[in-house]
């Protein structure tokens, strides 16, 4: 680092000087000199020279005789460049204005001592500035490439879920069902044995048994009614399988058409909807949900409400709270969004609202 820094001092310093007195350009060159570091010093003594020598190359630093025009041209052409004005007087206001303006510095021509450490300062105040933005860039590249991740994931394991309950579905349930054939022709042949009568009963038994196991494992895996019914039948659906499973109470009122938005948005709600009945199982102590699933202004909302001990502030916002930050997610790549509320005793509301429209989807998994 330390290495680095030197080498930028060894490097020259293009500087860009606007001044029209030859003397004044003399005096800041010398003074400048004092720095002790290598200069390449471009003076120019009009707007249009200015202008031109913008364009022409690249400058480490500016400094220029009061003109605001200039400031503003330094700003549009060489952004982020450090403009120190350098004048004969400027009264407080003026001064301050220029700050305000965007100037880095402004050295009275009567104390041209402070010249050099204004330049120093503000070359160490830019090269701060260049490296804070190029954190802040690769935070903001590394973030969204984590969440373009977790997308991916997401919709991997979501294509992963549907492929293995079908296959578990179709294929074994086929051949759990020959078997079934099988045993029921074996039972004909075998009329008068009661002894293998019975035995062959007890399969039968056992082969329905594991084909409703199997469907149980596939619906679970990724219901069929959500792609075959859509949205709303497959809430429906899971608000009276989690009622039955829990004894939680759970009413469900849906108040959409079922002309449903497609396929990454209806797996985002129902998702979502799955992961706050978890929490409501595990957390809520609650005996009931109310559940209600409406559209509005080309707006889905969904909305559960248990009557639990309530959700508080720091558990919404607290950084392991991974359960809600993947709702959140799930909800921003849907071009959603979902809040979460309670209060102490009264329990806690999870609404969620995305847009029906699936033009309006920023990027689907
Ligand atoms: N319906 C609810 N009622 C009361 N508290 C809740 C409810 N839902 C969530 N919480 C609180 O918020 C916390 C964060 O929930 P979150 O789903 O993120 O994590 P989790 O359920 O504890 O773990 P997981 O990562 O397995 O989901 C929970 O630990 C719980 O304390
Ligand atoms: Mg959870």
């Amino acid at each position: 680092m330390n290495q680095e820094k030197s080498k930028a001092r060894s490097e020259a310093l293009r500087i860009l000087l606007l001044e029209d007195s030859p003397a004044d350009v003399e005096l800041i060159t010398h003074t400048l000199c004092g720095s002790g570091r290598n200069l390449i010093i471009t003076s120019v003594d009009t707007r249009d020279g200015f202008e031109t020598e913008l364009r022409r190359q690249a400058h480490d630093l500016i400094l220029s005789d009061y003109r605001l025009p200039a400031l503003e041209m330094a700003r549009k052409m060489a952004r982020g460049v450090p403009f120190i004005f350098v004048t004969g007087t400027l009264g407080e206001e003026v001064a301050i204005d220029t700050l305000k303006q965007g100037a880095t510095d402004y050295v009275l021509k009567t104390r041209l001592a402070r010249l050099v450490p204004a330049v120093e300062r503000a070359l160490r105040e830019t090269e701060q500035k260049r490296e804070r933005d190029q954190a802040e860039e690769s935070l903001r590249a590394s973030h969204d490439q984590l969440r373009a991740l977790a997308t991916h994931l997401q919709s991997v394991r979501e294509e992963e879920r549907t492929r293995i309950a079908r296959e578990v579905h179709d294929e074994l349930g086929q051949a759990l069902t020959g078997l079934k054939l099988d045993l029921s022709w074996l039972s004909g042949r075998l009329r008068g044995d009661s002894g293998l009568q019975g035995k062959i009963k007890t399969m039968s038994g056992q082969i329905d048994a594991t084909i409703l196991a199997l469907r149980r494992i596939a619906t679970e895996l990724r219901p069929g009614v959500l792609d075959s019914l859509g949205l709303a039948a497959a809430i429906e659906w899971q608000g009276s399988d989690f009622q039955e499973r829990t004894g939680i109470r759970c009413e469900v009122k849906i108040d959409a058409a079922e002309t449903m938005p497609e396929k990454s948005l209806n797996t985002a709600c129902f998702r979502i909807f799955q992961e706050t009945l978890t929490n409501i199982i595990r957390h809520a102590n609650a005996t009931r949900v109310e559940v209600g699933l409406t559209q509005a202004n080309h707006e889905l909302i969904l909305t559960v409400r248990d009557n639990g001990r309530g959700i508080t502030e720091k558990e919404i916002t607290h950084a392991r709270s991974i359960g809600l930050i993947g709702m959140k997610e799930r909800a921003t790549q849907v071009g959603g969004e979902i809040s979460f509320s309670g209060r102490p005793g009264r329990g806690t509301t999870v609404r969620l609202t995305v847009p029906a429209a699936p033009s309006a989807i920023p990027n689907q998994p």
